[in-house]
């Protein structure tokens, strides 16, 4: 397949590995070439897209001059697209509580003041970010804190790093510590309206209005959001629904006239196209169809779910209703970083589903979820989470032979699907060889040793 050969591209280079891509975006339909060829150039926006990708024996012919690396025995995929996560949860990884709730009180609104102090605030950004591409993401919807400072220090360091990335200021004007809380509403939001004038579409760089649940905001607050969305059309925004019962129980007892739990989004104007509600666990039928009416998606969350035992994201009533929804890790509800052991949870998930003998997920579609179905989640496919001729050069180097089990497993499949299968359930950071941002591999640092 080839895109394009127009003159303006400059930097071409030549990528020589497998290649594993999804050849229409918006279906789970995985191709895989054995020995491909990918060709990146800079555009004239400057930015680093894919020329073409195919089979090296015919595409290197189009291409007699190129600089060609080849990464023997390695194979490239698209960057992972994390749909939900907080980068100041970073360090909140592995904090056992007896629900969200208490884990909220006890560990991470104490955690996130600490986010006022933009020099600690750098210091988890860059590593949060680092951590982020050892793993192979090189996209996320990210939740920084109430603290706009903690949007700053994001921004400039995924714009020096040259990702495509997106979070927004926490809102949140009441049931909430000091130091945590907005104490002024209309400040809070023309503080948003200024970190959106400051970032949205500064190079790749977004901004998501970011109420933090319904439970944190002032009917006030969550409709000053939602006049904020509808002034800033192709903005995202994100928040947190329906993911665990007393949660449900206390937005019932706080919002008495709304509906449901979504219902108060919706009301308040935070309900459309490019809203990412993660976890939508507990949503009834009209919620799911209220949720595609308006074009709104579902961050699936599964590491969360079971680590803080909320319950189980219904796959079955998903797709049956046209829901979208993508993959999220969570952090730091979620217990891990890496893609593969999200999609595994997923799996894990799906197999648990009540009134059938299971949903299995095919891998296929898990790693879908999880890059250009996460992409078409966020309104950016055509842009990341795929290898197509005119998305971005982000995407990893997988090394199959990573670990010896690996080796082992993945020599003896037979089918792609059975490939792919090896790599979720036995895949970590250390099958990721390399990712390359903008048509450049990130360096790695060497691990600490004492
Ligand atoms: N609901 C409100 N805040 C949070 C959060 O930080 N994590 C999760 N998982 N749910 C939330
Ligand atoms: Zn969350």
């Amino acid at each position: 397949m080839n895109f394009s050969r127009l003159p303006e591209w400059t930097d071409l280079k030549g990528w020589r590995a497998g290649l594993l891509w999804f050849p229409q975006s918006e279906q789970a339909l995985a191709q895989h070439e054995q020995d491909g060829l990918l060709v990146t150039g800079r555009s004239a926006d400057g930015v680093v897209r894919i020329v073409a990708i195919g089979p090296f024996a015919t595409l290197s012919a189009q291409y007699p001059d190129l600089p060609t690396t080849p990464w023997p025995g390695l194979c490239i995929a698209p960057g992972f697209v994390d749909l939900h996560i907080h980068y100041p949860q970073t360090d909140v990884i592995g904090s056992p509580a007896d629900g969200l709730l208490p884990w909220l009180e006890h560990y991470t609104f104490p955690h996130e003041k600490h986010f006022s102090e933009p020099a600690y605030a750098h210091e988890v950004t860059a590593f949060f970010l680092d951590e982020l591409m050892r793993h192979g993401v090189t996209t996320a919807l990210c939740f920084a804190t109430a603290h706009p400072e903690s949007v700053d220090v994001f921004m400039m360091e995924a714009q020096k790093r040259r990702l495509r990335m997106i979070t927004g200021k926490v809102l949140q004007d009441r049931h909430s510590p000091d130091g945590l809380r907005d104490t002024d509403t209309a400040l809070s939001l023309r503080q948003t309206e200024d970190l959106i004038d400051r970032w949205h579409g500064v190079d790749r760089l977004g901004y998501a209005i970011t109420p933090r649940f319904a439970p944190t905001s002032t009917p006030a607050q969550l409709h000053g959001a939602g006049e904020i969305a509808q002034q800033f059309p192709d903005v995202w925004i994100q928040s947190h629904v329906a993911e665990n019962l007393d949660e449900i129980r206390w937005v019932h007892e706080l919002f008495p006239q709304a509906r449901s739990y979504l219902d108060v989004y919706d009301r308040a104007g935070l309900l459309r196209q490019r809203a990412v509600y993660a976890h939508c666990i507990y949503l009834d039928e009209t919620d799911r169809q209220r949720m595609v009416e308006v074009g709104a998606t579902a961050a699936v969350s599964p590491t969360s779910n079971l680590f803080l035992g909320s319950g189980f994201f219904d796959f079955t009533a998903a797709d049956a209703a046209g829901l979208r929804y993508g993959l999220a890790s969570d952090v730091g509800g979620g217990t891990s970083f890496s893609p593969f052991h999200t999609m595994h949870a997923a799996y894990t998930v799906a197999r648990q589903s009540v009134g059938s003998a299971g949903l299995s997920l095919a891998p296929e579609h898990l790693w879908w979820q999880h890059t250009a179905g996460a992409a078409q989640a966020l309104d950016l496919a055509g842009k990341v989470g795929n290898l197509l001729p005119g998305c971005e050069a982000d995407f990893v180097l997988l090394n199959p032979k990573a670990t010896p089990l690996l080796a082992r497993r993945t020599a003896q499949t037979e089918t792609l699907a059975e490939w792919l299968f090896a790599l979720i359930v036995l895949g970590d950071d250390r099958l990721i060889a390399h990712t390359v941002v903008q048509g450049e591999v990130v360096p790695r640092q060497a691990p600490a040793v004492s």
